[in-house]
């Protein structure tokens, strides 16, 4: 098992990696001492497979358990299911330290997490992360959110969870498509921040997708440090450090909603947003074409999309104009110049962008 501390002063938490490291939440919660009585949010799905194992833990460590379900989609990130989740903890809370239990995928995180930082100012939570992506992405750096219907993840909080959880036998029932969603976060960890990384996934990444346990816990721990050096260093995104993360996110949120929302998963549309986005460095010269080569050969390699079908190009250059990132109606785009670097590009002429999107289409 692996121990990694994300430094933030007194914000400051441990990621706890490892196959059956949830044999530990009952040591774990006994020393962070947050509460007596534990809040579980999670999805029926995800209570069936893995509630009793996660109840007889917090049981161990003296807690009082009580699971509240949410629906198994990103709907669950609506104001109404918060408000009335808020409605219930505050009935719930009565003589009682209550702390909450993210137990789940990152949607399952964002709105436990958001709750955790909106009720009473803020009660302590911890994260229980049950997907690849979130293990690798969502579950480390505090950023917890809701949607409105106008965008996702529009009313949101920063704020840090007591620990991180994440035990890689709870990957063994992740459905395959989910591992490759996941994976496509992975692959942008390597293109930001890490040239060796990138090239141990070109080795491995068969492994990953057979789930080999090693293979998986070098890798989500090589993620989540990545992750926990940038938010480090950027803990509120307003430093131009964090928003490497948005590698391939800009292109990729707008194939995500011109599609709908249902044409392409969230992963698929990253894969997509880093082809095109290192194709836009390549027509602005700031990127050899043979790096884009070799980030498509291992995304397409992985069984990701590299090429975009049945998404209309106005459509996808609309949504990308109402990117939540452009500043004052300047365009923003984080663009890799190396495998293992990127930086921040604004104003982009739009003809630019077109010309990379068309490319793959
Ligand atoms: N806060 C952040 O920094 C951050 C970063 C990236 C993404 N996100 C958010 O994360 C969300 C996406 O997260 P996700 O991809 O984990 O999606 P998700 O939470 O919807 O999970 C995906 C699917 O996998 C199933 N599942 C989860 N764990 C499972 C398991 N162990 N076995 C079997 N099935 C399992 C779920 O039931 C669901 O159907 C989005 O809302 C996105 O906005 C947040
Ligand atoms: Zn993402």
């Amino acid at each position: 098992m692996k121990r990694l501390k994300v430094n933030l002063k007194e914000r400051s938490y441990d990621v706890v990696i490892g196959h059956g490291a949830l044999n530990s939440l009952s040591d774990i919660v006994k020393k962070l001492d947050i509460g007596r009585d534990a809040f579980i949010v999670a999805t029926p799905i995800i209570k069936a497979l893995y509630g009793s194992r996660v109840r007889k833990q917090l049981k161990k460590a003296g807690c009082s358990c009580f699971f509240r379900l949410i629906p198994d989609s990103e709907k669950a990130k609506s104001v109404s299911i918060c408000i009335n989740i808020l409605n219930e903890l505050a009935a719930y809370d009565t003589k009682k330290r209550i702390f909450i239990v993210a137990l789940g995928g990152g949607v399952t995180g964002d709105l436990a997490g958001f709750i955790a930082s909106v009720y009473r100012r803020g009660i302590p939570y911890i994260q229980i992360p049950t997907t690849l992506l979130s293990q690798v992405d969502s579950a480390v750096g505090g950023k917890v959110a809701i949607d409105l219907s106008v965008g996702k993840n529009l009313i949101g909080s920063f704020y840090q969870p007591r620990v991180v959880v994440s035990d890689i036998s709870l990957l063994k029932s992740l459905p395959d498509s989910e591992i490759k969603n996941g994976l496509a976060e992975v692959v942008k960890y390597g293109l930001i921040s890490d040239a060796e990384f990138f090239t141990y996934l070109e080795e491995n990444y068969v492994n990953i997708l057979k789930s080999k346990p090693e293979v998986l816990e070098h890798t989500i721990l090589k993620c989540s440090k990545l992750k926990a050096l940038v938010v480090e260093k950027d803990e509120r995104d307003n430093k131009d450090i964090r928003i490497a993360l948005n590698c391939g996110h800009t292109i990729g949120h707008a194939i995500e909603a011109a599609g709908g929302y249902s044409k392409y998963t969230h992963g698929e549309a990253v894969a997509l947003g880093m082809v095109i986005e290192a194709g836009l460095a390549c027509i602005l010269k700031k990127l050899n074409p043979k790096v884009r080569t070799r980030l498509e050969v291992l995304l397409g390699a992985i069984g990701l999309p590299t090429r975009i079908e049945g998404v209309d190009l106005d459509n996808i250059m609309t949504a990308q104009e109402h990117d939540k990132k452009i500043i004052s109606g300047v365009n923003r785009f984080v663009l890799p110049v190396k495998i293992g670097g990127v930086r921040v590009f604004d104003s982009i002429p739009t003809s630019k962008v077109r010309t990379a999107l068309s490319e793959r289409m």
